[in-house]
């Protein structure tokens, strides 16, 4: 009796083909965002060791705000800001919270944020408990962004606008036209939120992202997370600082929460020092995405969408796949659009040339035969 409504859920997600599973990373890995390789790599275990011995807690002991911040987040933090040229930066335990603390607290009531399409589930959560009016964006569509902001115009004479963005997009490789969306938000004075999640570290000089460029204005809010190429945890938020000295009086993710570790803190420093002092590690990926492309479809991008459309289709090719020893997962809705079940192919340093080309064999090999 007590199941029942749980047991009927599990069953709808039965029939539309969206249940999921736990499954522990068995086969070639095509599917993590571990695109440096730097999440086993033995200068992260070193960075970590050498951390330990030098007395970073392993645990933080409290919230920021009591006794958890310790000189490891601040050291991080001001290395951050150093690195990608931001006037502030405030380190989360992951970019999830991040998200979610951002836009649960910085717009306000009367505020009006204009989210791209396929926008990442975390901003979705802070957007849910906020309190400012949200707005879908057809995909890159800087045309409709500019009609959203001067229809809101007409009716609203104060309120911020913000818009939100992803510079390269998880689950499609491709990217945010960042110029152009930094162009509109400085004519109509918005300020312009850029999720950096999958292209911290991978792209920009030194690996500083797409959006460096634009880093440290005002009205510019840019996030790195540091669970993907930074082959750690947690996220690094850039922004001028009375955005961040509210985020820190204000969101309750922030507050009412045990401090990140400050080893991961340390490990986080690791990583953003071996950015800069090793670029051959993002010019071997290009590399590799160069020889993905031949093999597969151009994509731009170490995310390579193979889309499938059904749900259950998509499911069994990549368990076909994962037989032959390819660790590829199939995305299906609601983390993607209905219909656009897809098979998310990841490209990293922890595969090689010669295992892209049999993967992209094999690949074509199962599509046929579910044609
Ligand atoms: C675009 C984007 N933003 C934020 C996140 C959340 O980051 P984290 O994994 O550090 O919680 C993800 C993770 O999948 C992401 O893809």
């Amino acid at each position: 009796m007590l199941m029942q409504p749980y047991n009927a859920v599990l069953q709808r997600l039965e029939s539309k083909g969206r249940l999921r599973s736990l499954k522990v990373p068995r086969g070639t890995d095509f599917s993590s965002n571990d695109y440096l390789a730097l999440a086993g790599s033995e200068y992260l275990r070193n960075t970590a060791c050498e951390a330990l011995v030098r007395g970073v807690p392993v645990g933080s002991g409290g919230s920021r705000l009591l006794r958890g911040n310790h000189p490891e987040h601040e050291a991080l933090e001001a290395e951050a800001a150093a690195f990608f040229k931001a006037s502030q930066v405030l380190y989360f335990a992951s970019g999830f919270d991040a998200n979610q603390a951002v836009f649960a607290t910085l717009p306000q009531a009367g505020d009006l944020v204009l989210y791209d399409a396929l926008i990442h589930a975390s901003i979705h959560a802070g957007m849910q408990a906020g309190k400012a009016k949200t707005q879908s964006v057809p995909h890159n569509d800087i045309a409709a962004y500019e009609a959203a902001i001067r229809q809101f115009r007409t009716t609203e004479k104060s309120g911020n606008i913000w818009l939100a963005v992803e510079s390269l997009y998880s689950m499609d490789g491709d990217r945010a036209p960042l110029a152009e969306l930094s162009a509109l938000a400085d004519r109509y004075g918005c300020f312009f939120y850029i999720d950096e999640a999958h292209a911290t570290g991978v792209f920009g000089a030194d690996g500083r992202g797409l959006a460096a460029d634009f880093a440290g204005r005002d009205n510019v809010l840019i996030l790195h997370t540091c669970g993907k190429a930074l082959g750690a945890s947690g996220a690094l938020l850039c922004a001028a600082k009375p955005l961040i000295d509210v985020l820190v009086n204000r969101a309750r993710g922030f507050i009412f929460s045990t401090a990140p570790s400050p080893l991961q803190a340390a490990i986080v420093r690791g990583s953003l020092k071996t950015l800069a002092a090793e670029p051959q590690r993002r010019e071997k990926l290009q590399a590799l995405i160069r020889h993905a492309e031949q093999n597969l479809q151009p994509s731009g991008s170490q995310i390579i969408p193979f889309t499938v459309g059904d749900n259950q289709r998509a499911v069994a090719m990549a368990e076909a796949m994962q037989n032959h020893g390819f660790d590829i997962r199939a995305i299906r809705p609601p983390t993607v659009p209905l219909g656009t079940a897809r098979l998310r192919i990841s490209i990293t340093l922890n595969i090689d040339e010669a295992q892209i080309s049999r993967m992209a064999e094999v690949l074509k090999q199962i599509a046929n035969s579910y044609e």
